[in-house]
Formats: structure tokens, C-alpha cells, sequence
């Protein structure tokens, strides 16, 4: 759509995920064009080599894509120095971990997540029937392994660096939950770019670990949907229920492309590095109480209410999302890191709304 239409539109409205299940919906007023800082996606815009890949290859749409998405794995397999036979490909993280829940549990076996933590995995293990074990994250959103091991079970979802905190776990309390519990880990690590510091090369050491990466943050392909599980042990188990040709041609070509354009993720690391602090540093002076973060978003307590916040922003154009609903983050929000037209937009928003309050 030319730019030009794009902008005749006027005011219109958004429905944006709630922070409390995957299902639920709340529908903003914005005008056109708004600044998504709610979804934790790649602000950048589309990755160049992967809008290159789309517009120029010609896509034999008409043939299914290889059934276990072959070219890919061989590709992450070298990336991450890890057997190919470790890894299966699907349509974005939350497909595997639908994926995860459905191949490692039965019905009713017990499903354990630290809170507040990534919606989706209350979604899936609750769509499974699994028995839902949430273990509370401990004061400076640390985890409580003794709580997870206490749990005993089937399956423990962890996501590192954990949304929405935004902090990354110790290696020793995960080696530790490893180590010490009857039944499998899944380390989602969705915003693992941004930190550094993967297991994914632990695999052999942890036969009851499976990893989880996507390509919707730092390869800011969120429209595409691709996502990997990679597991030793459980790999069999994977792979057994995991469907033929859940990754499509061009969503595989785009990763391929955009695993290959280590100049934009540099750069992409480089934008979030620089003005994560500077973001943090601005809004702790509007009396914000901004969490530590090392990843492309950030917690933070408002200094009003965190509702109403929310859609003063949006109907400015900015949308960020609102977490004052979820026990423990009452009065919170989670904003994600842009680029710095992005980010003045937001502050000067932010001012505006604090301002009219
Ligand atoms: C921790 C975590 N895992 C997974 C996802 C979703 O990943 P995908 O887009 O690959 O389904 C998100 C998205 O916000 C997330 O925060």
C-alpha cells in the first residue's frame, strides 16, 4: 500500500494481545502508523536481505516446502556448532512450545513456569489439560528453583531472559533445576541475541533440556513465524509429533537470508545497546521505576495509572502494553526498545500524558 493511502485512513483502531492470556484481546483507538512498542518486535522494520529474498526469488508456491525443513537446520546447525539431528523448525516459538507441551506431557501431567512470565505457556499447557504449576518469581524477579524443583514437574517452561522482567537467569540456578529435577526443561530463549550467554551449546551435557529460539526479535521477523527446538534426549519425542511442512518456502528462504545479514543484527544489538540506557535514564526522571534489562524491552512501574497511561500513548500513536492487571506487576508497564525517532516519540508522549494526568 502506497504511503500515501496509508495516511488518508484517519483514526482507526488496533486490537492488541492482553497481558493476562493469550486470547484475550483489547481494542485501542490509534491514529494511522502508530509506534508498536507493545509486542517486543524489531522496530528497525523488515530485515533488507529479507525483503530482498521475498520480492526477487521465484517461490515455487505451488510445491510443499521440505518436510522437516532441511536447508534451515543444516544452516543453524553450523551458526549454533550443534548436530542438525538436534533441531526442529516450526511456525514461530509458540508453535514449539505447543509442540514441547504436546510431545514431552500427557494429559494431566504437572506443567511448571515461574510468574509473571510469557503468557503462552499458561495457553498451551492449559489447551494440553496439563495440571498448571505457576511458581512466583522471588524479589528482584529471580527465579525460586526450589519452588520448580518443588513443582515435580513433567516439564519446566523458563523463559531466558525472562519476559516481561526483562533479566537474565544465573547459569547456576539453571544448571542447578537441570540437574536436580525428574523431568524436562525448556529454555526458551526468545531475546537471547540481546544478552548473550545460550545453552544451546549444552545440549549433550543436559539430555533433559530443550532450547527454544525464534526469529521474531533480533532477525525482526515476527510476520514470518519461524521458530527452532533444539533437544538431545528429547529429540525423538520432537520430532515424532512435530507436522510436515509447518515451515512454509518463504518464511525458510527469509531466515536463511537473515542468519546470513550479520551487518543488520549487529546493528540491531547496537541501536538496543545504545539507547536502552538512554530510554532507562529518561523515564527514571519522569519517575518511572524502570527494571534492569538485557533485552530489547523494559519493565517498568508507572507513576500513574498504568491503564490509563497506556491509552493516552495510544491515542498519541504510541502503543506500549499494560501489565497493571497481572498479580504482582500491579502499576506496570512494558515498553520496547526503538530507534531513537521511536524512542523521542515515546518520551515526549510519555511527558504529555504525565502532564495531563
Ligand atoms: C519469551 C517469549 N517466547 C516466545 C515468544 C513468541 O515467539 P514467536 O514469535 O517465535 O512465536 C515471545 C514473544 O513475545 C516471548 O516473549
Amino acid at each position: 500500500v502506497p504511503r500515501k493511502a496509508r495516511n488518508k485512513k484517519g483514526k482507526g483502531t488496533i486490537s492488541v494481545p492482553s497481558a493476562k492470556a493469550g486470547t484475550d484481546y483489547k481494542v485501542y483507538d490509534v491514529p494511522p502508523d502508530c509506534i508498536r512498542m507493545d509486542l517486543n518486535t524489531n522496530l528497525l522494520g523488515p530485515n533488507p536481505a529479507v525483503t530482498k529474498v521475498i520480492r526477487t526469488r521465484p517461490f515455487e508456491t505451488h510445491q510443499y516446502p521440505s518436510p522437516d525443513s532441511d536447508e534451515l537446520r543444516e544452516a543453524l546447525a553450523k551458526e549454533w556448532k550443534v548436530d542438525p539431528g538436534h533441531l526442529v523448525c516450526g511456525n514461530g516459538v509458540d508453535d514449539m512450545i505447543s509442540l514441547s507441551i504436546r510431545a514431552l506431557t500427557e494429559k494431566g501431567d504437572r506443567v511448571a513456569y515461574p510468574t509473571p512470565s510469557f503468557s503462552m505457556y499458561k495457553f498451551f499447557a492449559r489447551a494440553h489439560r496439563n495440571t498448571i504449576v505457576e511458581v512466583p518469581l522471588k524479589k528482584g524477579f529471580e527465579p525460586d528453583i526450589d519452588g520448580l524443583l518443588k513443582a515435580d514437574a513433567r516439564l519446566t517452561l523458563i523463559a531466558n531472559p525472562n519476559n516481561p522482567s526483562g533479566n537474565k537467569f544465573s547459569n547456576l540456578d539453571l544448571e542447578r533445576l537441570l540437574n536436580e529435577t525428574g523431568g524436562m526443561v525448556a529454555i526458551d530463549e526468545a531475546y537471547i541475541e540481546y544478552s548473550g550467554g545460550s545453552f544451546i551449546g549444552r545440549l549433550e551435557e543436559f539430555p533433559n533440556m530443550v532450547i527454544l529460539r525464534t526469529f521474531s526479535k533480533a532477525y525482526a521477523m515476527a510476520g514470518l513465524r519461524v521458530g527452532v527446538a533444539a533437544a538431545s534426549g528429547g529429540i525423538d519425542r520432537l520430532k515424532r509429533l512435530k507436522p510436515p511442512f509447518n515451515l512454509d518456502v518463504v518464511s525458510e528462504a527469509a531466515a536463511l537470508a537473515a542468519l546470513k545479514n550479520k551487518v543488520w543484527l549487529d546493528r540491531t544489538l547496537g541501536v538496543i545497546r545504545k539507547e536502552r540506557p538512554r530510554v532507562q535514564e529518561a523515564l527514571g526522571k519522569m519517575g518511572f521505576k524502570v527494571h534492569p534489562s538485557v533485552t530489547n524491552f523494559l519493565l517498568c512501574g508507572a507513576p500513574m495509572d498504568s491503564e490509563e497511561l497506556c491509552l493516552g500513548l495510544a491515542a498519541k500513536g504510541v502503543l506500549i502494553k499494560d501489565f497493571g492487571g497481572v498479580p504482582g506487576l500491579e502499576g506496570h508497564v512494558r515498553i520496547t526498545i526503538g530507534a531513537k525517532k521511536h524512542n523521542d516519540a515515546l518520551l515526549k508522549g510519555v511527558k504529555e500524558v504525565l502532564e495531563h494526568a
